[in-house]
């Protein structure tokens, strides 16, 4: 029997998930396209077919198929990270332990430690230890469920560093089953030695590292905030990045309410990340600009402020909203996109529907890969897990265990129960 529009021979065929969770609400339940008894197909790592088991088409498993049992436990599409800082040497494990007594995190920035010193531990990191703690990290991350992570340069600083953590990021990207998706954030601060000339550190970004790094990067990103780049300045760095085809993100309304959110709007940067301080003109001007709003609610946690982005006034305008781990060594030091959904829905204020939506679709368009990664519908990647759990409100409350039993990407068992020895980066 033919089906139209189904490839007859696939490569990959899961079964009895007792909760699919498509994230496409045109082939299931509810905002997340729920599907009860559920089956995925998928051909050269692409779904086929998604939906009811009992509707699942004659399809022929190619001989060496790979065959997934789900054993009646929930399936949801793998997740993507959409912020990470994965390229970083050493860690501020004091720095945390001081902020837990109350010396914030500005008050360290301010003092020559914070980002300053994650760049000074980059600097003296030779190549491969750079990427054996990047690789570390980035297993990490795959373990725990995320099939496509963004991460950014910007522990660099100069056009070598920055070159340098571009391309411990393309080298992961070979041999990793992640996609990885590369951001260059050399305005992550105006470095140290700059601090008495810091226009002379954006000539230096615009002339010489952009041109270096851009053709290593899909996405440029500038901290726009209190402590590190002004609105003006930000603009100029996401402006010349666009000049060599980069599109723009933005760390915005972070620590302040300093205007950034509106410039990412104003730029139509594809994201506009963290958003603590977002007013309501500005969440009508992310809407309508179709920019993300990315979600970091690790950070906003663990900043220790008390204050998580306003997802009600982001929810009242319509703007998408997407998660990251933010994984860095100072506000965030956490791979685990299944803890980001439970801090999203216990202290950040969405509902485990909004919070799973923003850890897959949502952030699939966060890194220009919507419709492509983040659900699980004909033409997408096949990136899928079997949960540990009978249903996706496990990944909200069933607390700091793994629950990626089963880490398929593209077709293939990348981490979990019947993976390869060895699997992963
Ligand atoms: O997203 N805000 C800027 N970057 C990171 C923190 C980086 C760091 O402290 O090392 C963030 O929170
Ligand atoms: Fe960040």
């Amino acid at each position: 029997m033919s089906h139209p529009g189904y490839s007859a021979t696939v490569d990959f065929l899961l079964t009895g998930a007792g909760q699919l969770v498509t994230c496409d609400p045109e082939l299931g339940e509810g905002p997340l396209g729920l599907v009860e008894h559920g089956a995925v197909a998928a051909a050269g790592g692409r779904v086929v077919y998604a939906g009811p088991q009992a509707g699942l088409p004659d399809l022929e498993p190619a001989a060496g198929a790979v065959r997934v049992d789900a054993g009646g436990r929930a399936v949801v599409p793998g997740f993507v990270d959409a912020h990470t800082h994965l390229v970083f040497a050493g860690d501020r494990a004091e720095e945390f332990a001081a902020r837990l007594r109350g010396v914030g995190y500005e008050e360290a920035l301010a003092a020559g430690g914070g980002i300053n010193r994650t760049v000074r531990d980059t600097r003296a990191a030779t190549d491969a230890e750079l990427e054996a703690a990047a690789a570390g990290r980035l297993a990490t991350a795959l373990a725990h469920g995320t099939t496509t992570l963004e991460a950014k340069s910007g522990y660099g600083l100069t056009v070598t560093d920055e070159r340098r953590s571009l391309e411990v990021l393309a080298r992961l990207a070979g041999r990793s089953p992640v996609e990885v998706v590369p951001t260059f954030l050399g305005a992550h601060l105006i470095p140290e030695e700059f601090a008495a000339d810091r226009d002379g550190y954006l000539d230096l970004l615009e002339h010489e590292m952009l041109p270096a790094c851009a053709p290593l990067a899909e996405f440029v990103d500038a901290f726009c905030d209190r402590g590190a780049l002004t609105v003006s300045e930000s603009r100029r760095v996401l402006e010349a990045g666009a000049r060599h085809g980069l599109r723009g993100k933005l760390h915005a309304n972070e620590l302040g309410a300093t205007g950034g959110a509106s410039l990412a709007a104003a730029l139509g940067c594809v994201s506009a990340d963290h958003l603590l301080f977002c007013d309501e003109p500005e969440a009508r001007a992310l809407a309508a600009a179709g920019t993300v709003a990315v979600l970091l609610p690790g950070t906003s946690f663990l900043l220790r402020t008390g204050r998580a982005a306003p997802v009600q006034v982001l929810r009242a305008a319509g703007v998408t909203m997407a998660l990251g781990t933010d994984c860095n060594p100072g506000t965030c030091y956490s791979e685990s996109m299944q803890l980001m959904v439970a801090l999203a829905c216990v202290h950040g204020g969405l509902t485990p529907e909004e919070a799973v939506l923003a850890a897959t679709d949502g952030a699939a368009r966060a890194v220009g890969r919507g419709g492509r990664a983040g659900r699980l519908a004909p033409g997408a990647a096949c990136d899928l897990l079997v949960l540990a759990g009978r249903s996706y409100l496990d990944l909200a409350y069933h607390l700091g265990v793994n629950l990626a039993a089963v880490v398929v990407k593209g077709g293939t068992v990348a981490a979990g129960e019947g993976s390869p020895p060895g699997a992963g980066p």
